[in-house]
């Protein structure tokens, strides 16, 4: 069974081909390279292309028969959405929408949709389930909620059925070494914590210690990329048998705080890591923490590894074998 994988060079798309193939699905890649890295695929065909070239879509649409997409391309930086809208907007949500179109004409049916916990905004509870309040509080992830809207439009008015899937903060590398996260510029926090270590940079900058939290530093919920792909293998094969829009939270269900990722990424390392306390970012929730039961128990997903020592190990792989930073791809 063919599927096309929409920035499936990125960080999680390039753990999800492998995945996707060693479950026997047949993939296509269409990325367009702007953070993604040809070299995370193998033996994979790559297109390299956009999302909102609409004629790319329908050659591509007309040259395979795909019976699912998985879309993971899209610009995640909360701090830059506030700063620059439109390019949030242009490439999350309006090249979505030429996806979506592309889809309905070559009567694709069925997306799986990389969404996230930014729809909650500031939570009004916790841990956060599914149906707590869509409240985002920046662009980044008012261009995912809209989209979600849409696809639930989609799907009533043309059978357009998908899984959105909200990310917590993910996390970790694959655990032979082989794929890990490298985003350009990186903002991510446990990268950098890494990075720190191995003496790439002289120290983390921890944004804001007065929060409401034990420690004050800000907590969040962190998932194995290898487990996120797990359970977006689950969803498109859920999707597949029954047809069913759904949409799932994922993450573990277990917040840790920054001081705890820094702690425990010393004690993996073995290594010293420099901190410097700096002013709060600006948007950042006190603490983000899943309610994941919903796809526990629809999809049977089951977390394999969720401790927070394994995604640092793993990051660390990652980070000792690949001095990416220093000569890019
Ligand atoms: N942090 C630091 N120092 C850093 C980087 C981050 O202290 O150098 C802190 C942040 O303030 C935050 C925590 O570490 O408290 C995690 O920050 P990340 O940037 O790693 O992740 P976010 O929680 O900000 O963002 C993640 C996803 C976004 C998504 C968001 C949902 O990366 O795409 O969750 O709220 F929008």
């Amino acid at each position: 069974m063919q599927i096309l994988i929409i920035g499936g060079a990125g960080y999680i798309g390039s753990h999800m081909v492998q995945l996707a193939r060693r479950a026997g699905f047949a993939v296509v890649v269409l990325d367009d390279l702007s953070s993604g890295h040809a070299d995370a695929l193998h033996n994979v065909e790559l297109v390299v292309g956009s999302l909102a070239d609409r004629a790319l879509l329908d050659d591509l649409f007309t040259r395979y028969r795909f019976a699912a997409v998985m879309h993971f391309a899209s610009f995640i930086q909360v701090g830059e959405s506030v700063k620059e809208p439109s390019k949030y907007y242009a490439n999350n949500l309006s090249a979505t929408l030429n996806l979506l179109d592309a889809m309905r004409k070559a009567d694709v049916a069925s997306l799986i949709f990389s969404s996230t916990a930014a729809v909650y905004g500031n939570p009004d509870y916790h841990p956060i389930d599914e149906a707590h309040p869509k409240q985002p509080i920046n662009p980044y992830g008012r261009s995912k909620w809209m989209v979600e809207q849409i696809l639930e439009d989609y799907d009533r008015a043309y059978g357009l059925k998908s899984i959105c899937l909200r990310y917590f903060n993910a996390a970790g590398a694959d655990p032979t070494g082989s794929l890990g996260e490298r985003h350009l510029p990186e903002t991510h926090l446990i990268p950098l914590v890494l990075q720190a270590a191995a003496g790439r940079s002289s120290h983390i900058a921890v944004f804001g210690t007065d929060f409401d939290t034990p420690d004050g530093t800000c907590i969040r919920d962190y998932i194995h990329v290898v487990d996120l792909c797990d359970a977006h293998l689950l969803a498109l094969q859920h999707l597949l048998a029954t047809r069913q829009s759904a949409r799932y939270n994922l993450g573990n269900g277990e917040g840790y705080s920054v001081q705890q990722v820094i702690d425990t990424a010393r004690q993996v390392t073995g290594r010293e890591i420099r901190v410097r306390n700096e002013a709060r970012r600006a948007g950042d929730p006190a603490r983000l923490v899943a309610n994941a039961h919903r796809v526990r128990h629809e999809l049977g997903w089951k977390p394999c590894r969720a401790a927070l020592a394994t995604i640092i190990a793993d990051a660390w792989q990652w980070e000792r074998k690949y001095p990416w930073i220093v000569a890019p791809a």
